[in-house]
């Protein structure tokens, strides 16, 4: 409060609230269930100079892409580097897959495959100020991983992890698809039989127990005080789990406790306490790491656990206008900050994976960790698929309406840092003995 010569950033706070309740989930909730429902209609006749992300090409051609690896290697038992604070430095070697061929990417983030005429957006590389974040080794991963379960469970950004990962791990090993259930795939299981890793994804998109959203109710409903089974009856038989939820967060929903309403968030019609949302996530969290700790606490099995933090969005104008996330360059050191939602909801996380540490200081065998990714992904506004969500969304001229997607993440793009540092915390910890051991 009274800090009113800091204009730009007091501006965007006191802008944020109404954003947030108003456009933000509105415009993610159209993305989130309906997909592919922008008339046709707007196709056709469109004016040729509605402004365009289109102009900006990468001036120089891309290399090829290469697979060597950085000689830089951290030692693995090291004081943690701090990966939270750095800064995107270009880098002609590029991804660590070709997206073309990486046959695991949801369509919508295939970015490459649908037509994005940049291609700059694939040479950056997350320079972490403290130390060097050496490029992704798939074998050390495999050989980290052998004979384990790793388990994404969460929303469509888990998902998006997960693609990152598979892709990654698929230039030196062949998954196979063991398992796949529900609508979208939303439950599927891969063998990775060189050395017998399996990486699974669980679709659940608030971790404790919940309804979604339907035809015929138009808020979700959320036990706060429960998880959702869907993941938690696999427990015992996981080594590894990355939860990542958020975004599904912001929709109007009811909240309950037991049998009690605790009350809802954005909905006008029910006569319910409007409690916002964040309260809410911090409860589903501690319920989600409690009963995790409850349930593997005394086991004999490890188990290691790591939360992503909360993924900025970055729609800067109309959802379903051209240039709704127009950017295709990183933003620089120091020319944004994490504020606001994005900034409340990744604090809230990391102070809870910290309470679930502190609680789980006297169980030997379970690790916890916050994969801290809010602030490096905020600073890739290029790195959404926006209108290449949809294939070739320009072909037959410029629209005027189309739909953006500027929450999940182009495939190659910036989620493979995420799995990066992933990758380096896994490291670190092999290098350390168990506690007690
Ligand atoms: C990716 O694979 C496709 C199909 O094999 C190939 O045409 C393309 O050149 C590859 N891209 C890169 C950057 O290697
Ligand atoms: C991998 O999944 C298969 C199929 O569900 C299962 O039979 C096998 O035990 C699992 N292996 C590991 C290491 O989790
Ligand atoms: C809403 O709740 C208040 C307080 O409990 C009650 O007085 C009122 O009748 C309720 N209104 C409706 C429409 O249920």
């Amino acid at each position: 409060m009274g800090k009113d010569h800091h204009q730009p950033y007091s501006f965007a706070k006191k802008l944020l609230p109404w954003t947030l309740y108003t456009i933000l989930p509105i415009a993610i909730f159209r993305l989130y269930f309906y997909p592919l429902q922008l008339p046709q209609s707007a196709t056709d006749q469109l004016p040729l100079n509605t402004p365009i992300i289109l102009t900006s090409f990468s001036s120089s051609s891309p290399p090829p892409f290469s697979s060597s690896l950085s000689q830089e290697e951290e030692r693995a038992d090291e004081t943690p580097c701090d990966y939270t604070n750095g800064n995107w430095v270009h880098d002609k070697m590029g991804p660590l897959y070709n997206g073309t061929t990486c046959g695991t990417i949801k369509e919508g983030q295939n970015c490459i495959t649908h037509g994005r005429p940049d291609f700059d957006y694939l040479y950056w590389r997350w320079q972490p100020k403290e130390c060097k974040l050496p490029r992704f080794d798939p074998n050390i991963f495999l050989e980290l991983l052998s004979n384990k379960h790793l388990a994404f469970v969460g929303d469509s950004m888990a998902r998006n992890q997960l693609e990152s990962l598979l892709c990654i791990l698929s230039t030196v090993s062949t998954p196979n698809l063991v398992y796949r259930n529900g609508e979208d795939n939303k439950f599927r299981k891969w063998n990775f039989a060189s050395h017998n890793v399996n990486i699974s994804v669980y679709w659940s998109p608030f971790l404790v127990n919940g309804i979604e959203k339907s035809n015929s109710l138009n808020y979700n409903k959320l036990y706060l005080d429960r998880i959702d089974e869907k993941w938690g009856a696999d427990l015992e038989h996981m080594d590894m789990l990355v939860l990542s939820v958020g975004h599904w967060f912001l929709h109007p929903a009811v909240y309950f406790e037991g049998d009690s309403v605790l009350g809802c968030h954005y909905c006008p019609e029910l006569n319910h306490t409007e409690i916002g949302f964040y309260g809410v996530l911090r409860k589903a969290l501690k319920t989600t790491l409690k009963t995790i700790l409850e349930r593997r606490g005394s086991s004999n099995n490890n188990l290691d656990v790591f939360v992503t933090t909360f993924s900025p969005a970055h729609f800067e104008g109309e959802w379903d206008k051209a240039g709704a996330c127009p950017k295709i360059k990183p933003y620089k050191e120091g020319e944004k900050v994490l504020e606001g939602m994005d900034a409340e909801m990744r604090n809230l996380e990391v102070e809870e994976v910290d309470l679930a540490k502190e609680n789980a200081k006297q169980l030997k065998r379970l690790r916890l960790e916050a994969l801290d990714v809010s602030k490096l992904s905020l600073m890739r506004p290029d790195g959404h698929p926006g209108p290449y969500m949809l294939p070739n969304p320009f072909a037959n001229g410029i629209k005027e309406r189309v739909q953006n997607d500027c929450v999940h993440w182009c495939l190659p793009g910036p989620v493979d840092t995420w799995n990066q540092i992933l990758l380096q915390i896994i490291k670190r910890w092999e290098g350390q003995s168990w506690r007690g051991e």
